[in-house]
């Protein structure tokens, strides 16, 4: 198994830019587990299903092929475009709510891993807790809801506040700090300072 390090947190914290600027300084792979969640919830769109249908979203979380790249395909089809779409931020909580998405989701994720050239940085809200709890290192990075929305630029603070509280109550794996993850605040700090704070821990 590569080695992980993981990385959990709500929307706007700052979890993307972060794991792809560690991954980049320590020559890793970089995982987005939302997209995998994104990019079904487009495809169940696409494809005329009703987004609350759990058994349909559930036989396609299991049946798709998901490429993960500069691009990001489902089945082929390209839903890069797609990806942040306000009806995606929408459409995407219900999906990432469904248990076998999830459980269909989470295989993949540690399959992925399995068969990485080197070390992969993932990011996601279960991550930490869920699919990677014995990782080498475990940060759970957060800031202000406001900071969040200025950073998610087009979402607004209800839109945000809103998919924290699905994220964070719902049965199945909600977001919440590992005990044992660096607990990362990066309200006004810079990309640098906390990538040199997360590898100065390995
Ligand atoms: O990180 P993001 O905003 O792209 O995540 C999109 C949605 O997917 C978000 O509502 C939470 C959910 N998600 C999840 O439940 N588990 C993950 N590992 C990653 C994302």
């Amino acid at each position: 198994m590569s080695e992980v390090i993981a990385i959990d947190g709500p929307a706007g914290s700052g979890k993307s830019t972060v794991a792809r600027a560690v991954a980049e300084r320590l020559g890793w792979t970089y995982l987005d587990t939302g997209a995998m969640y994104r990019a079904l919830a487009i495809a169940a769109r696409r494809r005329g299903f009703n987004i609350e249908d759990e058994v349909a979203l559930g036989a396609l979380s299991q049946s798709a092929k998901l490429e993960l790249g500069e691009r990001v395909l489902v089945d082929g089809d390209d839903v890069t475009d797609d990806l942040r779409l306000d009806r995606t931020n929408r459409d995407v909580s219900i999906v990432a709510a469904n248990a076998e998405v999830r459980s269909s989701m989470v295989q993949r994720q540690r399959d992925y891993v399995a068969t990485a050239p080197g070390g992969v940085v993932v990011e996601g809200r279960d991550i930490t807790t869920v699919v990677f709890p014995d990782a080498r290192l475990k940060i759970f990075l957060t800031a202000s809801l406001e900071e969040r929305a200025r950073r998610r630029g087009e979402e607004d603070v209800e839109s945000i506040a809103r998919r924290d509280e699905a994220d964070s109550t719902r049965t199945t794996s909600p977001l919440r700090k590992a005990d044992d993850a660096l607990f990362i605040d990066t309200t006004g700090r810079s990309v640098d300072l906390i990538v040199e704070e997360i590898v100065q821990c390995l």
